[in-house]
This record gives structure tokens, C-alpha cells and sequence, in this order.
């Protein structure tokens, strides 16, 4: 016989028993207490397990502990099972709304002791702040109820089940239920009641919620209270100390809005917040109040009158150790280290974040989009045949999570837009969500991604629309069809405020063409900017058999399906450290430009509201990378919108070196996010004096040659370079070959007009058809004259007629040991290539090399279509530090357009190198590394590279660009590499 739990696991229902209704989450003074801390667990492979754990007398002697909050499978060393990790699909039968019997049950207990004051209280409320996916509570045997909606909080009235003194309390959770099918976000499935759990006596005569909405109209605030409590709670209070505001309201009648004189408003650039609160004589609540009006006004949307732009990020609640355990003091370094890199927005996908995140929200200054906790993704591949967001059986569940969502977060000034969920199709339990939001709050607009065709949302919203078709939703009168729009829905959306919920997916090495999304937004304003996917990367701690600690992804837990790395898709890896791609996002939205114009410069602020009297301008002037001057700079506060022109500081042209000004914009002092001097916008400007190149002397006089001979600090044998300045090395040879990142891996072709992509052929796949990774070599001449040794390659890969001819020329010239390398394919070659470089390898000894300095684009990685963080000057790194450890191991640490380097070994410098602009002025990049792209290409995490022999140096003349082709567009055409002919120069010299 099935226990009644085990019914419940295929409910619909959102919830059952003594469950209330929803309310905000407040801070108030009434007694509290803490259920957080370790409870008796015992986790069953099934659920249909006896619930006879729940008796009070029960001897749980047997079971474990296990921390509240925490996910089962995160503890006890994998005692509890795995987490699994699923895109889109879902990771049992679709057979809604049931589940399968193997379904892992969690069974809590614990003691709490309920002072003997609890007596008093008019009610005792339980409430659990987040649990997966659905539970049953009893209390001192008795069951109480049972809610699902995993990130909602539910709170449950035990007032006629808890008694003074000691009581037991008692949990079942299920790991999948009908909900399940609610809830297939894009993430680890983690079950566990991972959020706090409380009992809260409540008062007679306290306040039940409250909600204080805001209003600012130009200098003036307005509060409209919404206060729910008994007649007894009154008379009630509003103070706001900072306001000198006092209002006492006598009876719930009385309840009146409040105009206040004299406020500065909120905004995510200046959060200004007012302490209030509001008292009965039971209970006093604390709430901080931001004075904002949201408003759409035709194809704006407005906050205080003035149009929002959202450089935003989509947000998950993800740890390493934790999973979607709250932590504070993370959690707001995480929202400053945001600040810090210029976001300004948070969606929260796709899910209410913990409530003390909204604070945070408030307090630093965020525009957010809380999204409720709703995704039926795997429906998709039915056609969205019975999907739940359309089948009246679901509608119920479907609105206790928007109005749980809702009321528990309805006071942040933060939250400018509700959405509705994220890719749950489309259908009536969509369109009820959205009126029950219009009929709640009319202060903000309603939105969702599927709605394509904007029947019943406020918005329109995209996701990876490619930048052309981004450009056509912004021009007027454009008649370019819209996704799954008629052409007269089409038209109606282009009344409407865009914004990209997801756009720019930040997978391994990417995206490229951040700036290309930016500049529409200046050019179209009914464009406001977007959400980039997505924050951070979801590893998860884990450690190899030989305890190596790194970071898993789908499959590394042994789950049955799974969707492999495509959970690390953050601009920050899993270990907080900051990707290029955030640098980039950085400089490319950074809210001052500047426009340099003969001898002045023009300053642009960008921002929404705030002026730029919180900035200094830092000006700086250098010589080939060495600063030779610099200052502030004098420039009036510029208001937000406007621009201001002033002269260039002086610039000491220098007649031999490079001349470069570089202006930064910092600080001028401490904010909550950072210090004074932290540098918010930065350009430069390249004041060189014209300098010729060296001319390519001829060598002239060539004879067949066995090539075994030494020129200047080169030693060859058989044609072939040995030795380096004394050292033993290997190549160069030509490299062809970058270790896929994710998005040459990504294989989807964009179908015109649809969002839908088919299956294509990935440029990865391209390029191991074609033998790129492989490539063997055969050496067509070698010559020699006095001085100078030239050899000629054919160089192909198996199977393959397509070949490159390679001609490399060594000479000495004014005693340093110049390379000139020409390459050039031979006809046939289709697709684009990753890279065109010579690779050396200078193989570990007594001295490895171990570290680079260089004069060149720095200090990170940059491609193509991600230049905009890069700053010309000099840097220096380990070869350690130099790639960026991505989850799975791809290209990286390409330095775009470098002069010179100086490769050292233990601090002492080994061999510098010049890099010569070709005849048309470009300048090569080059990388260093531990292992070659072949042996990065064959490694699915960090620790599965071999152990390394030597550091190889690239010098590329080009790469390919990067895109976003693993969710999104491919390289835009301009930052395609095709097979075309490229010469490198080179010029060797011993250091020290
Ligand atoms: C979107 C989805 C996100 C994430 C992303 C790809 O379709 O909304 O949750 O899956 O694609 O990483």
C-alpha cells in the first residue's frame, strides 16, 4: 500500500494542509526562531517508504545528520546520491505529472524547544524558504501539510500542533514530483531544504505584511501602503526617520498614501534608500524604501521618467561547495564584483533568488527582473504537447508560484519588471500568471521570453537574436518579419520596449561581438540592452581518484542523461575568478565615451541619472609602453545624457618609440563595490610619430644546402632549427590548429526567421575533417648563402590533397636573427581556419621557461571580435598564468597585435623577440603554453592534460574570431579567418 506522501509525489496541487497564502518576506521583531543547523536524515531510494519516522516517539538513533539548509547530494561524499546535471531534458519519463518509483526521498526530524512566552502568540507560522521539490511537514506526529515550488517560500500554520517546550518536527522531501516538470531550468537538479526553515510566533495585534509602493515624480515621493493586519494591530505607524515622515493611521479605514518633499530618488546608479518602518503596538517591521516609478511610455521603458539600459546579467544561485545555498558575505561580493565590471541589471534566471539578495539588490543597485520559478523546456521536443503552461490541470500550480513570487518580493525598489518564467512555451496558464500580476501591481510591467507575439506581456523579449535581426527589431518601420508573429503582431512589438532576456552566451572562450549588440542600443532606442548568459559558471567541487580538486560538469557524475559542460557558461569561471569575456563586457559597456577629435576629446556619460561628479579623469602618456607623464584632467561634471569637450592633456611625441595617451575615468572615492581609483571607462589614443618599417633586404645567392650550419644565435641541422641562444628547441612549424573552444564547437545553423536552429556541421568538425590537428610536413628544398638559410615546406594532412606551402627565410640583419615565414594555401581549402601561426617549442630543462614579458594588446586574451578590454602596453605574466583555466580545456591566452617579447625562466630573461608588421601593417598575436592545442583538444577537464615537457610558443598572424556559436551567432563574416596567404617576421636576440 502506497504511503499518502507517495500519492502526493504526482499532485498537481501546489500545496495542501494548514498551507497559507503568501506574504513578503519582513523584517520584523516578532520572536523567531531558527531551525538552521543539523537534522536527523535518512535518504530512501524510494517513496514508498513507511512514514512512520514521522511519530514523535520514533527512534531515529540509526540516521545521519545533515545540515539545514544544504542539498542531499552535495554531502556526505556522494552517500546520497549524485547531482545531475540536464539542459533541457528532463532527467526521468515524460509522463506527467507522474515520476518514477526510484525517486530519492529525504526523511528529516529534529527537536525544537518553543519558549513558554510562544504561548501568547496569536498564531505559530513554519515557514521554509526553499525545498526540492516537494515536501510534507508533521509536527509532534501530526502531519500539517505540504507544499511544492522549490525557490518559493511557504510558510504553514502549526499554531494547533506545537506546544510549549519540546516539540519534533518532521520532513519528507521528495527529489522528483509533479513539479518537477515545473522546474527544468538549466542547472544542477540538488534536492534538500537548501533554504533557512523558521518558526515565527506571530503577535496578536501584529502586522501581517506589508507593502509599501513607491512613487517619484520630480523631486516629490509617494508611498502607498498596503498594510494587512487585524483591526486590533491599529493604530498603526509609518515613520521614515530620514524623512522626518510620521504617519499614524487609527484604523485599517485611515490607510492613505503618503506624500513625502524632498527625496532623491532610487536608482541602480545612486540607490538611495530611507530607513522606515512600520509599527503596531505588538510589532514592528523594518523595510528600506526606494522612491522609483517604472512606467513604459510607447517603446520606452522608463524608471523616473528617464529610459533604462540594461547591461545585465542572468544570475543563477550557484556555489562550488554549496549549490544554491545561501551565503551573504558571497553573495554580496559577488553583486560588487558585478558593480565592479559595470552590470547594472540582474535577471534572476529562473528562479527568486534567496529574499536577502533583493537587499543586496537595493542597497548596491541593481535593475532586476525576478522571474518566477517556472520552466516545462522539455516539452519542446513533444511540440509543447501537453504542456503544463497551457493545460488548465497545471493552472492552479501555475499561479501559486507567480503570486508566491510576487508577494514575497513585491517591496525592493529593485525590481523594475516581473517575469513570468523562462521557456515554458506558451498557453492561458501564461496569460492568467500575467493578469494576476496586472490586476496585483500596476507599478510594474509583466515580462516573458515565449510570449513571441506579446499577447499577454508588456515587453518584447528575445533571446540570442542575431545582431542584424536585433537591428531590424529596433527600425522603424521595418518590415523584416518577427519570430512567430503575424505581420501585424510584428508591428505591435515594434511598439514595444526590446531587451534581450539572454543574449551574448559567455561558454568558454567568448563571446565575440559584445560591441556589436551595444552600438544598436545607441543607434536604436527602443532597444534597452540585454542579459548576457550567463554570470557564472555552476562546477561543482569535486576531486579525481588521486585527489586532484576541479570543477564538474554534466556526465562527470555518471548520469544516465545529461548535457555535459554546457552548465559552465559564465563570464566568471567557478571559482570566482573573472573570464576575459567579463573584461570585455566591461570596456564595451562602460557608461563614459570618449571621442577623440584633433586636440580635444569629447566625454560622453552614458548613464541613466547620474552625473559624473563621482569620477576623476586619469590621464597618462607612454613611450612604447613606459609612462613618461601624466595627471588629472580638469572636465566639468557632465549630467547624465550629455557630453562635454576639453582639451588633450600634452602629449610628448617621441620620434623613436610608440606615443600613446590613455585616459581612465576612476573613482574619485570609495564606494560600496570598490576603492577610489577604481578604473570604471578607459580609452587610449595612439599618437605615434610615423616610423618606416625596416625594409626586407633580399638575400640573394642561394645554393642547395644540407642546411646544417649556425647564424648568429641559431644552430641548424638538416635545415631544421636546434638550438636558441644555447637552448635546445623544436619547430617553428606551421600551426594551423586551435583546441576547439565551445563555440567552434557549437553546430547549430541559424534558421532565417525562427528561432529555431538546425543541426549543422561544426567548424571543429571542419577542421579535423580536413586534418588541421595533424598536420605532417615535407621538406621541399633547403638552401643556404653566406648568412642566410632558406627551406621550403609542403605541409598537408593525411588523406587530404589540400596542402600550404611554407617558405622560411633565416638571416642575420645588424646582428639579430631575423624569420621571415610566408605561407601560402593551396587552392581548395573551404572552410575557415582557426589560426595562422608557427609554433616553438622550447622543450623543460634546467631553466624552463616559465614566464613572459610583453609589448603588445594586454593584459588578457583577445580575438578578433573581443579587442574592446585590450590596451596597448607592456605586461608580463607566468606561462602558468597566461591561458585561462576554462572547465573544459580549450583555446586560450592569445595576445593580439604584440612588438615585442622576452620569454624568462626564473626571473631571468632567455630570448626576446621582435614582432615586424607585414606590409600591410598588421601585427601578429602569439600565445604560450604548457601543452600543445593538440593536447588541449584531447582534454575534457584541466587534469586530464599530460604532464608537460615543454612551453610552446604561437606566433599567429591571425586568428579566427570567436562568436557564440555554442547559443547564439556564428562569427560575424568580417572576423572569419579564411585560408589566405600571411607572411610572419620575426627577430630573435639572446637576452641578458
Ligand atoms: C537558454 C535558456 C538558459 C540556458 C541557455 C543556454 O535557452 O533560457 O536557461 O539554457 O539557453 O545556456
Amino acid at each position: 500500500m502506497h504511503s499518502s506522501t507517495f500519492r502526493h509525489v504526482s499532485d498537481t496541487a501546489p500545496g495542501r494542509g494548514a498551507l497559507r497564502a503568501a506574504r513578503a518576506w519582513l523584517h520584523s521583531d516578532a520572536p523567531r526562531i531558527p531551525l538552521d543547523g543539523n537534522w536527523r536524515f535518512r535518504l530512501s531510494p524510494t517513496a514508498a517508504v513507511p512514514e512512520d519516522f514521522a511519530a514523535e516517539g520514533y527512534d531515529d538513533g540509526g540516521w545521519d545528520d545533515i545540515p539545514v539548509p544544504s542539498h542531499w547530494v552535495l554531502q556526505g561524499d556522494g552517500a546520497y546520491g549524485r547531482p545531475i546535471y540536464t539542459n533541457v531534458q528532463y532527467p526521468f519519463p515524460i509522463d506527467p505529472p507522474h515520476v518514477p518509483d526510484e525517486n530519492p526521498t529525504g526523511d528529516y526530524r529534529r527537536h525544537v524547544e518553543l519558549p513558554a512566552a510562544w504561548s501568547d502568540a496569536e498564531r505559530v507560522l513554519l515557514r521554509f524558504d526553499g525545498v526540492e521539490s516537494l515536501f510534507t511537514v508533521w509536527v509532534n506526529g501530526e502531519e500539517v501539510g505540504g507544499a511544492a515550488g522549490s525557490r518559493l517560500a511557504h510558510e504553514f500554520d502549526v499554531t494547533a500542533y506545537v506546544r510549549p517546550g519540546d516539540n519534533v518536527v518532521a520532513l519528507r522531501v521528495h527529489q522528483w514530483s509533479a513539479a518537477s516538470y515545473l522546474e527544468d531550468q538549466d542547472q544542477w537538479w540538488l534536492p534538500g531544504v537548501f533554504r533557512e526553515v523558521t518558526l515565527l510566533a506571530r503577535p496578536a495585534g501584529g502586522i501581517d505584511d506589508v507593502w509599501l509602493r513607491t512613487g517619484f515624480d520630480g523631486g516629490r515621493g509617494r508611498i502607498e501602503p498596503e498594510i494587512t493586519a487585524g483591526p486590533e494591530a491599529f493604530p498603526v505607524t509609518l515613520r521614515l526617520p530620514g524623512l522626518g515622515v510620521e504617519q499614524v493611521w487609527a484604523t485599517p479605514a485611515d490607510v492613505a498614501p503618503v506624500d513625502v518633499e524632498g527625496v532623491h530618488p532610487w536608482s541602480a546608479e545612486q540607490p538611495r534608500l530611507y530607513d522606515a518602518i512600520v509599527s503596531s503596538a505588538a510589532e514592528s517591521i523594518a523595510l528600506r524604501v526606494g522612491f522609483r516609478t517604472v512606467e513604459i511610455r510607447g517603446d520606452r521603458f522608463l524608471v523616473n521618467g528617464r529610459r533604462v539600459v540594461f547591461h545585465g546579467m542572468n544570475r543563477h544561485e550557484t556555489h562550488p561547495e554549496r549549490g544554491r545555498v545561501f551565503d551573504e558575505a558571497h553573495a554580496r561580493e559577488d553583486l560588487a564584483r558585478m558593480k565592479r565590471f559595470n552590470v547594472n541589471a540582474i535577471r534572476t534566471s529562473h528562479y527568486p533568488p534567496h529574499p536577502r539578495l533583493l537587499d543586496l539588490a537595493d542597497e548596491l543597485g541593481f535593475w532586476v527582473v525576478l522571474e518566477c520559478d517556472l520552466e516545462t523546456h522539455g516539452f519542446d521536443k513533444l511540440g509543447w504537447a501537453g504542456n503544463p503552461s497551457d493545460d488548465p490541470a497545471w493552472r492552479a500550480a501555475c499561479l501559486d508560484r507567480i503570486e508566491r513570487t510576487v508577494e514575497r518580493d513585491k517591496n525592493h525598489p529593485s525590481i523594475v519588471m516581473w517575469s513570468l518564467g523562462n521557456e515554458a512555451g506558451t498557453g492561458g496558464n501564461l496569460a492568467a500568471m500575467s493578469a494576476w500580476v496586472h490586476a496585483r501591481d500596476t507599478g510594474r510591467p509583466v515580462h516573458y521570453e515565449g510570449d513571441h507575439a506579446g499577447e499577454y506581456t508588456d515587453v518584447y523579449s528575445r533571446m540570442y537574436a542575431s545582431v542584424p535581426e536585433t537591428e531590424q527589431i529596433g527600425t522603424d518601420g521595418s518590415t523584416t518579419p518577427l519570430l512567430n508573429c503575424t505581420p501585424a503582431q510584428g508591428a505591435r512589438q515594434r511598439t514595444r520596449p526590446f531587451l534581450h532576456c539572454e543574449y551574448v552566451h559567455a561558454m568558454g572562450n567568448g563571446p565575440g561581438a559584445i560591441d556589436q549588440y551595444e552600438a544598436l542600443v545607441h543607434d536604436h532606442p527602443r532597444l534597452h540592452g540585454g542579459f548576457v548568459w550567463e554570470w557564472r559558471d555552476h562546477g561543482i567541487l569535486a576531486t579525481t581518484e588521486d585527489g586532484t580538486p576541479y570543477y564538474a560538469y554534466g556526465g562527470d557524475f555518471g548520469e544516465v542523461v545529461h548535457d555535459g559542460n554546457f552548465v559552465m557558461d559564465g563570464m566568471l569561471l567557478s571559482d570566482d575568478v573573472p573570464t576575459p569575456s567579463l573584461h570585455e563586457y566591461k570596456a564595451v559597456v562602460q557608461p563614459i565615451r570618449f571621442a577623440f577629435d584633433g586636440d580635444e576629446v569629447e566625454i560622453g556619460n552614458l548613464r541613466h541619472s547620474a552625473d559624473t561628479s563621482d569620477l576623476t579623469l586619469r590621464w597618462r602618456v607612454e613611450h612604447d609602453g613606459t609612462r613618461v607623464d601624466g595627471g588629472d584632467l580638469d572636465v566639468p561634471v557632465v549630467p547624465a545624457g550629455g557630453s562635454v569637450r576639453v582639451p588633450l592633456p600634452p602629449i610628448a611625441v617621441s620620434r623613436d618609440a610608440e606615443t600613446w595617451l590613455t585616459l581612465d575615468a576612476v573613482l574619485a572615492a570609495d564606494t560600496a563595490w570598490a576603492p577610489a581609483g577604481h578604473v570604471v571607462a578607459t580609452a587610449q589614443l595612439d599618437r605615434s610619430a610615423p616610423r618606416s618599417a625596416p625594409a626586407v633586404r633580399p638575400v640573394t645567392g642561394w645554393r642547395p644546402s644540407e642546411g646544417t650550419l649556425a647564424l648568429g644565435i641559431a644552430e641548424f641541422a638538416g635545415g631544421s632549427l636546434v638550438r636558441l641562444a644555447g637552448r635546445v628547441v623544436a619547430g617553428p612549424r606551421l600551426e594551423l590548429f586551435r583546441a576547439p573552444t565551445d563555440n567552434d564547437k557549437g553546430a547549430s545553423e541559424e534558421v532565417e526567421g525562427s528561432d529555431a536552429s538546425v543541426p549543422g556541421v561544426s567548424n571543429a568538425d571542419l577542421w579535423r575533417r580536413d586534418g588541421l590537428d595533424r598536420l605532417t610536413t615535407r621538406r621541399v628544398s633547403v638552401e643556404a648563402t653566406q648568412g642566410a638559410l632558406r627551406t621550403l615546406d609542403r605541409v598537408s594532412a593525411a588523406d587530404s590533397a589540400l596542402s600550404v606551402s611554407v617558405e622560411s627565410v633565416w638571416s642575420l640583419v645588424d646582428d639579430a636573427l631575423e624569420l621571415r615565414v610566408e605561407i601560402e594555401p593551396s587552392r581548395g581549402w573551404s572552410t575557415v581556419w582557426p589560426r595562422i601561426g608557427v609554433r616553438l617549442a622550447l622543450p623543460d630543462g634546467a631553466a624552463a621557461v616559465d614566464g613572459v614579458a610583453w609589448f603588445g594588446l594586454g593584459p588578457f586574451e583577445s580575438y578578433p571580435d573581443s579587442l574592446r578590454a585590450a590596451r596597448t602596453g607592456r605586461f608580463a605574466s607566468t606561462v602558468g598564468d597566461f591561458g585561462v583555466d576554462y572547465a573544459r580545456p580549450q583555446e586560450t591566452g592569445h595576445r593580439s597585435r604584440v612588438r615585442e617579447l622576452t620569454l624568462t625562466a626564473a626571473g631571468s630573461e632567455v630570448l626576446h623577440l621582435t614582432a615586424l608588421p607585414d606590409t600591410q601593417g598588421r601585427r601578429p598575436g602569439f600565445s604560450l603554453s604548457r601543452h600543445t592545442p593538440q593536447q588541449i583538444a584531447r582534454a575534457g577537464h584541466p587534469h586530464e592534460l599530460p604532464p608537460s615537457t615543454a612551453t610552446h610558443l604561437i606566433v599567429d598572424a591571425a586568428q579566427h574570431g570567436l562568436g557564440s556559436r555554442a547559443c547564439g551567432p556564428d562569427v560575424w563574416p568580417e572576423f572569419a579567418l579564411r585560408p589566405e596567404s600571411r607572411t610572419i617576421r620575426l627577430r630573435f636576440t639572446a637576452a641578458g
